[in-house]
């Protein structure tokens, strides 16, 4: 079952636009959607926003009317996309519910990734990264016991463990640590300049996100942690929009984000549980296509190149959702003292880390150190959902 984008015919431009009507899409069931539905509506929706966003930065270095001409009206439809997809949420989940959403794509994406991804340098990002949105995920977790007097597992069901990761006071580094190394164009497997751009995108969600909902609670604790966190998600940005190679022209990059959403498209419509949401997947897998289309053209007439150079030749294996609970105790257990020194990774703390740790602390405990010890104080216990035994780190295992 072999499907090249660039040989599929897609739906013509002059057709994709949608009426209010068909963009009034019907929403996932608060109550008995898959958690995995919510992860792939998620994980497309910070595609689409990446999608809009980078044609509108191409649009800004663009001096030809035309060429912006043909931006727009592509742009136009990615954002009736991003609507279509994001509106797929249903408006009962509160801010933290989603929130904890958000976490659960960050882990379970970034592992699947780490899993597939050929390259060792570009695998340590995904794992080292992983470790870090695993614990988000935990304190989360905890703020929302306390605040809103609920348990994760109603979001994340069982299919993600809820505990600590590496904790997320040790996630502040100086910022010239978290520029990594990027891949190089013309060397590395197609599959790593799709893993690199679709995490990067989801990345980039989840840090506007919190950017923007952060100030929506009014308990200062949860304020401080959605500061502390969001202030994680720069971090993790910078992190992955490095791995991506600064060589590759506008067109290049063009080409690669309109073969990404082809990618995850044809994923998300191979593996989706719920009939109605794979209809959207495949109609927009159809509009993709185009997209494409259009984007190998401007590819050959700017760069002179031919699209088959830079691209897969077939699609790659698709993108599943899927737990990784052994696969992140196994990187605990062997990767959780890690930290960056310039572009490599290191396991002790070093000068320019202690330095930052002391400046941003200012000589406080980290709010997302505080939300656990609230926590343990009103509920009498932390929150945790371990399925599979004790944390593999004695020193992380539940204080009783
Ligand atoms: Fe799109
Ligand atoms: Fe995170
Ligand atoms: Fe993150
Ligand atoms: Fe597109």
């Amino acid at each position: 079952m072999t499907f090249n984008p660039l040989r599929e015919r897609g739906i013509p431009l002059d057709k994709q636009l949608r009426n209010w009507r068909e963009l009034n899409v019907t929403p996932t069931d608060p109550d008995h959607a898959d958690p995995y539905t919510r992860c792939r509506i998620i994980t497309m929706n910070g595609i689409e926003v990446e999608a809009v966003m980078f044609s509108h930065h191409l649009a800004r270095h663009c001096p030809d009317t035309e060429l912006k001409q043909q931006l727009a009206r592509v742009r136009y439809i990615e954002a009736q996309q991003q609507k279509a997809v994001n509106w797929l949420l249903p408006g009962l989940a509160s801010v933290l519910e989603t929130t904890i959403a958000y976490e659960q794509v960050a882990v379970d994406l970034t592992a699947w990734v780490a899993r597939m991804e050929p390259d060792p340098y570009l695998q340590q990002a995904y794992q080292f990264g992983v470790l870090e949105d695993f614990d988000h995920l935990y304190r989360y977790a905890n703020l929302y016991e306390m605040i809103e007097h609920r348990k994760a597992e109603k979001i994340v069901d069982q299919l993600t463990e809820v505990m600590p990761g590496r904790p997320t006071y040790l996630h502040h580094r100086d910022p010239v640590d978290n520029v990594r190394e990027p891949y190089d164009r013309n060397s590395t497997a197609p599959i790593s300049k799709l893993h690199a751009l679709t995490i990067m995108s989801a990345e980039q969600q989840t840090m506007n996100f919190y950017m923007n909902v952060g100030p929506m609670y009014m308990e200062p604790i949860a304020r401080q942690l959605y500061q502390e966190i969001g202030l994680v998600e720069e971090e993790h940005v910078t992190h992955y929009e490095s791995l991506v190679d600064p060589g590759e022209s506008w067109w290049e990059m063009l080409l690669n984000h309109e073969y990404n959403e082809c990618y995850l498209y044809h994923s998300f419509m191979e593996t989706e549980s719920d009939p109605k949401v794979k209809n959207i997947w495949e109609l927009h897998l159809n509009m993709e296509l185009e997209h494409l289309r259009l984007a190998a053209e401007l590819f050959k007439k700017h760069d002179g190149r031919d699209p088959e150079q830079v691209l897969a030749p077939e699609l790659p294996a698709p993108v599943t959702f899927e737990p990784n609970k052994g696969y992140i105790r196994e990187l605990i257990a062997t990767q959780i003292d890690y930290t960056t020194l310039g572009t490599g990774y290191v396991q002790e703390a070093h000068e320019r880390f202690e330095k930052m740790q002391e400046a941003i602390m200012g000589g406080e405990k980290a709010p997302s150190e505080r939300i656990i010890d609230e926590n343990r104080e009103r509920s009498g216990r932390e929150y945790r959902l371990q399925t599979e035994g004790e944390h593999p780190v004695h020193s992380l295992q539940m204080q009783r």
